[in-house]
């Protein structure tokens, strides 16, 4: 399947992506992952994106497009993708738009999963994830923790909480999302690819999913 999953910072389109990936093959793509594997390796792109990630703000879009466009060309997306966490600006979509034109590649649906604010705030604050950059692994200590507390069940590396996780941070994603993000659920829906979710229950979005591609 080729999917955008859409929605606000703690709406579970990670942990929807984790399940939908063992569906079909296909693999889950999020820059937020991505940057925080570049932050942690120290690397050109990491140093760039550190600063607007900690401040919960968006990092700025050309360096996204740079990623996405090597990304999505590497051998592993011939089986479908997920794209968590991007697009994230009206630019941004049109660039993916223009890119996916380019490559020959259509998408199935752009699935916006709504989840109430105060629910959000609850989970973000209770999130924890896998240091390991190759991993991260998602828990969450009230709904997932991990079977031996502060360890990955996956890996066994240290499962901390992001640095983007302070209540001032989180305060900030929450609005930008609302500002620069959110207009991406109208833009989907006049381009005919929108699937709107409202639930807490992931299991209900793959079930979604799974009906809207035929799986
Ligand atoms: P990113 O990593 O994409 O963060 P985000 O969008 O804020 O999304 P989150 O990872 O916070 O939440 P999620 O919806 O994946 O929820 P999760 O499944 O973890 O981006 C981080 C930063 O990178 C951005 O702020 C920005 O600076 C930069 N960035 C990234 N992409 C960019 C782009 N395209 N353009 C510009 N900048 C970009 O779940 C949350 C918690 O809830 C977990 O603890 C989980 O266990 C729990 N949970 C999930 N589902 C359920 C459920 N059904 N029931 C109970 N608990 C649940």
């Amino acid at each position: 399947m080729r999917l955008i999953l859409l929605g606000a910072p703690g709406a579970g389109k990670g942990t929807v992506a984790k399940l939908l990936t063992k569906l079909d093959g296909s693999v889950q793509i999020s820059t937020g992952d991505i940057l925080r594997g570049a932050v942690q390796a120290g690397t050109d792109l990491g140093k760039q994106a550190e600063a607007f990630m900690k401040a919960g703000d968006l990092v700025p879009d050309a360096l996204i497009m740079g990623i996405m466009e090597q990304r999505l060309q590497e051998p592993d997306c011939a089986n479908g993708f997920l794209l968590d966490g991007f697009p994230r600006t009206i630019p941004q979509a049109e660039a993916l738009k223009s890119l996916l034109a380019r490559l020959g590649i259509e998408l199935d649906a752009a699935v916006s999963i709504d989840v109430p604010r105060e629910v959000i705030l609850d989970r973000l604050t209770t999130r924890r994830t896998c240091s390991n950059s190759a991993c991260q692994a998602i828990y969450n200590v009230k709904s997932n923790p991990p079977k031996v507390e502060g360890v990955c069940d996956k890996c066994g590396s240290p499962v901390i909480q992001r640095d983007d996780e302070t209540e001032e941070a989180i305060g900030k994603r929450l609005d930008t999302y609302n500002e620069k993000t959110a207009p991406l659920v109208g833009y989907y829906d006049d381009e005919g690819l929108l699937m709107s979710v409202a639930t807490i229950s992931s299991d209900d979005v793959v079930n979604a999913v799974k009906q809207k591609v035929g799986l």
